[in-house]
């Protein structure tokens, strides 16, 4: 049998961020690196500054076992 990543659950991953639209939906353009060489984006939802990852993740992590991380867009290698 196998198994897929995703368990299904009551709960919700979001707790917080944008709770009046029916999902939540962040688009990325290179402009929006304003010339830094890469910009960190929020996986784990707790970030106070969604969509940009503001740490908030190692807390969480700490917290409840987790394992999240920020997605890291870069403007070039
Ligand atoms: Fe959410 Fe960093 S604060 S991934």
């Amino acid at each position: 049998v196998q198994q897929t990543a995703f368990a299904a659950s009551s709960e919700q991953i979001n707790p917080s961020i944008k709770k009046d639209v029916d999902k939540v939906v962040d688009s990325v353009s290179p402009k929006d690196l304003g010339g830094k060489p890469q910009v960190a984006y929020c996986r784990c939802w707790r970030s106070a500054t969604f969509p940009l990852c503001n740490g908030a993740h190692v807390a969480h992590n700490k917290a409840t076992g987790d394992n999240v991380g920020p997605l890291l867009v870069k403007a070039s290698d």
